[in-house]
């Protein structure tokens, strides 16, 4: 078995826990959490050691492999002392608070050689898979348009509040880090297409919200509870043009405050001879367009997808598979180098790709700020 830790164990390191015990061969043999008192809840609900300090789950070397899922500020340092302590390291997005940091983190995991991935989950639906397939062998042509939307609700109301909106632990990036990161990295990998330039428009519409006392966990519904004004300095919705390399355009829009939208990822892509579209809120389906016959909706079904779709889907058709099951895909594949003990550049999302995302939500800020253009640097 191969031993490996959690740090950090809220929303998405509970769903690391869950996918990693999927893969059958990896044993989640400890996790890291802020607390004592998180720690004999977590241990207890989730049956493993919990520790209250990360750096004992660093100094175990039976442990080669580290998730880390804590608030954004935390990963760059985490990330560092784990590579030099010899662990693989499979990092949340964002990477890192800035650039800078992700520079950093790329040029110590590639002079180490471990394997270093980051989460951009969204990669290993089978339809978005298919996707990739479809415009990769020129099923919609020459891609002109690239748009969509990231949209959620649950930080609409003055009074949620989440560690995302303070800028020391969640970063200068709100809606754009947290899930525009997500759009743009899942474009960019089923088209193939390198970003150029960005114009963007970035929107606060409560410029001051009610931090309650105590935790807010992610994605819970603000209480009424004592509450002090906290101002806001971060994005609610960002709205973004973009220029391709080669002359493909795309326009997307992310938003916390869309009523109604829970987690609804959607893009369209619109080629000389088709079109593809996919809505994370209805995973199984991949619309496919035409101008000179009826558009299709493809379901998920092994035999109807390609080999590297097909690979992704381990239930018959009709049997709904999505957001974990996407977390479990991924570690399959990030595992696969693990075993090797080798870091494979294109077969995983990596922290270049981390980095890349680092510097668009960059140049969009510099964009939102200046009001024109902004180049997207590439690392
Ligand atoms: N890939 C995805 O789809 C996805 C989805 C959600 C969150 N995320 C990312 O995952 C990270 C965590 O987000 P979340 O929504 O799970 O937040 P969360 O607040 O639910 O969980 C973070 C956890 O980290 C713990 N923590 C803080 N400091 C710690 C420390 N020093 N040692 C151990 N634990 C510590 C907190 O107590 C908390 O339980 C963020 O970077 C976020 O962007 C990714």
């Amino acid at each position: 078995m191969i031993k490996a830790a959690v740090i950090g164990c809220g929303f998405i390191g509970q769903a690391h826990v869950e996918a990693l015990r999927r893969l059958g061969d990896v044993e989640v043999a400890s996790v890291a959490v802020s607390c004592k008192e998180s720690a004999e809840r977590v241990s207890k609900s989730l049956c493993v050691p919990a520790v209250t300090d990360y750096r004992e789950i660093l100094a175990d070397e039976s442990i080669i492999s580290v998730h880390i899922c804590t608030p954004n500020n935390l990963h760059y340092k985490m990330a560092e002392e784990a590579l030099s302590a010899g662990k693989h390291v499979i990092c949340e997005k964002p990477l890192a608070m800035n650039s800078e940091e992700g520079r950093r983190m790329c040029k110590l995991a590639e002079e180490t050689g471990l394997v270093n991935a980051v989460c951009f989950n969204y990669r290993y639906y089978p339809m978005t898979a298919e996707a990739r397939g479809l415009v990769l062998k020129g099923d919609i042509g020459r891609t002109f348009l690239v748009h969509g939307s990231y949209l959620q609700d649950w930080l609409l109301y003055r009074g949620d509040y989440n560690w995302r909106l303070d800028v020391g632990a969640g970063g200068r990036m709100r809606a754009v880090g947290d899930i525009g990161s997500h759009w743009a990295d899942l474009v960019t990998r089923i088209t193939g297409l390198v970003l150029e330039t960005v114009c963007s428009d970035l929107g606060t519409f409560h410029k001051e919200r009610l931090k309650p006392a105590g935790i807010s966990p992610t994605f819970e519904k603000s209480k009424k509870s004592e509450a002090e004004p906290f101002p806001v300095e971060t994005e609610d919705y960002g709205g973004v043009l973009v220029r391709f390399k080669g002359g493909a355009r795309g326009i997307f829009y992310v938003s916390q405050v869309s009523a109604g939208r829970k987690n609804r990822l959607t893009f369209e892509i619109d080629g000389s001879l088709g079109s593809i579209a996919w809505n994370q809120e209805r995973p199984e389906e991949l619309f496919l367009g035409r101008r000179d016959g009826p558009n299709k909706v493809l379901l998920k079904s092994q035999e109807l997808l390609s080999e590297n779709a097909a690979k992704l889907a381990h239930y018959p058709g009709g049997h709904p598979e999505g957001y974990p099951d996407a977390f479990k895909n991924l570690f399959i594949s990030v595992y696969s180098a693990i075993r090797e003990g080798k870091h494979r550049e294109d077969d995983y999302p990596t922290f270049r790709n981390g980095l890349n995302s680092l510097l668009l939500g960059e140049a969009i800020l510099k964009s939102h700020e200046t009001g024109g253009w902004e180049e997207v640097e590439q690392s």
